[in-house]
């Protein structure tokens, strides 16, 4: 019989691609979805991808929020009920726009850190305690060097940073309390990007986007006129920031690899970066992007973004080490797919802004 896994947030960006590659793995799943930040479209293109039928036995859909315990019991009393209860979460549902989280910290504090106590509170009540958790790099702030390992000083720099530090402590302090009862992973993800390689499912921010990515996407589809280069007088290669770009299948495939060392392993709490290792900066971004897309890309350069770092780049050692687990693809691949999906979809899932 195929592993029952709840997915929280999966119909969103990651979310969405690690269904696809969770489903093609031969999982059974359920998608727990307030549908804040996404669309139900990205989950019918999951299931015509994944060749399963939607809301079936293989990817169920459930429209609730978890910070609601009693859509969480009743989703936990239903699976056991029917004899096939959820074997592990992959907790991706939450907020992650920095900005926002120094306007609204209450928010990022009540969905991220209120919502993720919710969640394991039911997970312990059902005795489902595997978890894998979407933590970031954001938790290192600005970095003291570069390549960063897990062991680096977590020093978060914004509400939505220590929102994430402050789930890895509950989940440490969930470990130490209880021995020998959880297996989790806390997965630092870098900067995720591109797309899956077919076009369909992909990024789809709301508003104008806060990230280099899908901002040079737009840009590149003719949604919007110019990018911003944010600071020029970096000490770097170009002078622009440079970040650790991880494709999204990648990233999917990382949470695939986490789930099965937990599922194959005793109890623990795990931390590991998921990035590739290598850096890119903004102006490489730019021109791998043009050259992906055909597209010219019109940029100024302008002062420095408040609260950036001029280097985050992951040591990956430890995730290839642990979870088997390295990324494959490469910039260009990234560029390639994530134009596939914004040439394909230039409102995104939606028809208009
Ligand atoms: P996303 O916004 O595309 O996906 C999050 C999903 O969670 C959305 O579908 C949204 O509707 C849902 N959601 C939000 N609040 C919810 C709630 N209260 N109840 C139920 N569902 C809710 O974001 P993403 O880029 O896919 O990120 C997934 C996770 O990874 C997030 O926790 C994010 O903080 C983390 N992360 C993202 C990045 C990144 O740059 N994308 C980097 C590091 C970590
Ligand atoms: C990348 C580079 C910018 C936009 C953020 C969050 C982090 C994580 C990933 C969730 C930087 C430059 C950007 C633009 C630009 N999210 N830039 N013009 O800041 O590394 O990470 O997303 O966990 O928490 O902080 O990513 O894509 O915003 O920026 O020049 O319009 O692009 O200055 O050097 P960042 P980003």
């Amino acid at each position: 019989m195929s592993r029952r896994v709840l997915i929280t947030g999966g119909a969103g960006f990651i979310g969405s691609h690690t269904c696809i590659v969770l489903l093609e793995a031969g999982y059974d799943l359920l998608v727990l979805d307030n549908f804040s930040n996404s669309s139900p479209e990205a989950l019918a293109r999951v299931a015509s991808l994944a060749d399963v039928p939607l809301d079936g036995q293989q990817l169920q859909i459930k429209r609730g929020d978890i910070r609601d315990p009693i859509t969480l019991d009743e989703l936990f009393s239903a699976a056991a009920a029917s004899g096939r209860p959820f074997e592990a979460v992959i907790h991706f549902a939450g907020l992650k726009a920095v900005g926002e989280s120094v306007e609204k910290p209450l928010f990022y504090w009540d969905v991220n850190v209120a919502g993720s106590r919710t969640l394991l509170a039911a997970m312990d009540a059902h005795a489902c305690r595997t978890l894998v958790f979407s933590s970031s790099a954001t938790v290192y702030g600005y970095p003291e060097t570069v390549p960063i390992l897990e062991s680096a000083p977590i020093q978060p720099i914004n509400p939505y940073g220590f929102s994430k530090a402050a789930v890895e402590q509950m989940l440490a302090d969930l470990n130490s309390g209880t021995p020998n009862t959880w297996r989790i992973a806390s997965l630092r993800y870098f900067n995720p990007v591109g797309a899956h390689p077919s076009g369909q499912i992909g990024e789809d921010p709301l508003g104008i986007p806060n990230n280099l990515f899908p901002f040079v996407s737009q840009v590149a589809v003719g949604r919007r006129a110019q990018l911003r280069v944010f600071g020029s007088d970096w000490p770097t290669h170009d002078g622009t920031g440079v970040r650790d770009y991880v494709h999204v299948m990648d990233l999917a495939e990382g949470h695939k690899a986490a789930l099965e060392t937990l599922l194959s392993q005793g109890p623990q709490h795990l931390t590991c970066n998921l990035g590739s290792g290598d850096g890119a900066s903004v102006l490489d971004v730019v021109n791998a992007f043009s050259a992906a897309s055909g597209q010219g890309i019109p940029y100024a350069l302008v002062d420095r973004r408040p609260g950036d770092a001029a280097v985050t780049i992951a040591d990956p050692s430890r995730a290839a080490d642990i979870l088997q687990w390295r990324t494959k693809r490469t910039l260009t691949d990234i560029c390639r797919d994530g134009w596939a999906w914004q040439r394909a979809n230039p409102m995104g899932y939606r028809q208009s802004e």
